[in-house]
């Protein structure tokens, strides 16, 4: 059998089908690297291997890290530095710091406030294309809705969200699993870009509603517990993961009720009292993000796996999801299943913090979508998957719409 390659074709082909194949199995295999500068790594596909490895600190988060980042190149050094103060890829304590100060930005209320807005844009969004005989759900739903949600959450400009999206893409793409090269000098340049811009608009943080990112980490400045960098390239973390996660889940969504009639009917019926089912399911089915990197501090021992310190371990976020061991009948779309369990929002210490927020959006997209997809049919079958690796996400989701 061939090694485990992330870039295989039939991987990008039929994702589901390559992670079984490798996960009937063996729940781990050693694989061909993430990333250039190492020989390999290891490719976790069991769920409860997945989240062992998540629960444990031995397994860390600080790849990047290098003991002299001056002896990088220079485009190297601008993104170096950036990731450096992202929650994401950092180990405690660095990592506490951060995620304490940014837990606030998250906040109960601030999660509240957005439950409301989000109904209010997903209904607006809704009424904007409900007459139209044809749309991409993509580019003129997904993409547009959770821009504008981003933007009220963290608290910049809505006007501005095209911009933000032109600049976020390049460092989304530089998270993914590396095909070229030259995505780093992309996201050097957005780095850079969009440092100066959020650098501008912490300076409005004072003016801001108290419960916007930008206002919440003006705050955490001014009480010393994040530097002024620290704050902004925060932020940027959530401008990139909050558009590329959120817009796929609900484009996911929509693709699995349109070929699943049944729970799309369902959820028609009663949208208030199913949403949460389709949002969970959706998760679990079409996780919209792949993959959750990790590198191993010391030897170790996990669920009777060996590994070895500095080994590079990547667990299969959607592989995990669809274990026959942790869930019955895994590759079928269903709702209505009593208890629904994925790890798409990661586990331990680096648990997603925008899952709040997500499900609000999806939940108030699927809410008001639900009368029209009803109507809907899909264009494009099979559609047109992206050429990502880490991200599950659609290029386009065209579909008809029949007369109200
Ligand atoms: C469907 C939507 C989303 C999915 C599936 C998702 C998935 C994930 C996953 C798997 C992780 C953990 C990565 C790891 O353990 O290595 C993560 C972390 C994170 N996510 Fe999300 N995410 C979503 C939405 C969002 C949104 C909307 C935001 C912000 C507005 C956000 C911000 C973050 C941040 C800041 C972290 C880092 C947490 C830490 O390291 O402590 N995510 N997300």
């Amino acid at each position: 059998m061939l090694r485990f390659d992330p870039l295989a074709e039939a991987l990008h082909e039929a994702p589901y089908d390559y992670y079984a194949r490798y996960r009937n199995i063996a729940p781990v295999h050693w694989g061909k690297p993430v990333n250039a500068g190492i020989e390999g790594g290891w490719y976790v596909l069991g769920n409860a291997l997945t989240r062992a490895i998540l629960a444990d600190s031995r397994f860390g988060r600080e790849s990047h890290r290098s003991a002299d980042p001056g002896l990088l190149p220079p485009e190297l050094q601008e993104l170096y530095h950036l990731v450096d103060h992202w929650v994401m890829f950092r180990d405690p304590p660095y990592h506490t710091t951060l995620r304490s100060a940014l837990a606030d930005a998250f906040s109960r209320d601030a999660l509240q406030v957005m439950h409301d807005r989000c109904r209010d844009i997903a209904c607006a969004m809704t009424a904007r294309i409900e007459q139209r005989a044809s749309l991409d759900v993509m580019a003129d739903y997904a993409i547009p809705y959770v821009l504008t949600c981003l933007c009220l959450f963290v608290g910049v400009p809505v006007e501005d969200a095209p911009w933000i999206r032109m600049w976020a893409k390049p460092l989304a793409q530089a998270l993914d699993v590396k095909r070229s090269p030259d995505v780093y000098a992309c996201a050097a340049e957005a780095a850079r870009t969009l440092r100066a811009y959020v650098g501008a608009q912490l300076k409005l943080a004072g003016d801001r509603d108290a419960n916007t990112v930008i206002a919440q980490l003006g705050n955490a400045i001014s009480l010393g517990r994040l530097s002024r960098q620290q704050a902004i390239d925060s932020i940027i973390l959530i401008l990139v993961t909050g558009q590329e996660t959120s817009r796929n889940l609900i484009c996911n969504g929509v693709l699995s009720l349109l070929r699943h009639r049944d729970a799309l009917v369902e959820l028609a019926a009663n949208p208030a009292e199913r949403s949460a089912a389709v949002v969970e399911e959706t998760l679990r089915f079409e996780s919209p993000v792949h993959l959750a990197g990790r590198v191993v501090r010391e030897d170790i021992e996990c669920e009777g796996y060996r590994f070895c310190a500095g080994d590079s371990v990547v667990c299969c976020l959607a592989a995990a999801n669809r274990d026959p061991q942790d869930v019955g009948d895994p590759d079928r779309f269903d709702p209505s299943r009593p208890k629904i369990r994925h790890v798409s929002f990661g586990a331990g210490i680096h648990t997603c913090l925008g899952v709040g927020l997500a499900r609000h959006e999806a939940r108030a997209a699927f809410e008001s979508l639900a009368p029209v997809l009803c109507r809907a049919e899909l264009v494009d079958e099979p559609p047109d998957w992206r050429r990502s690796v880490l991200f599950r996400s659609l290029e386009t989701l065209c579909i008809r719409l029949g007369d109200p």
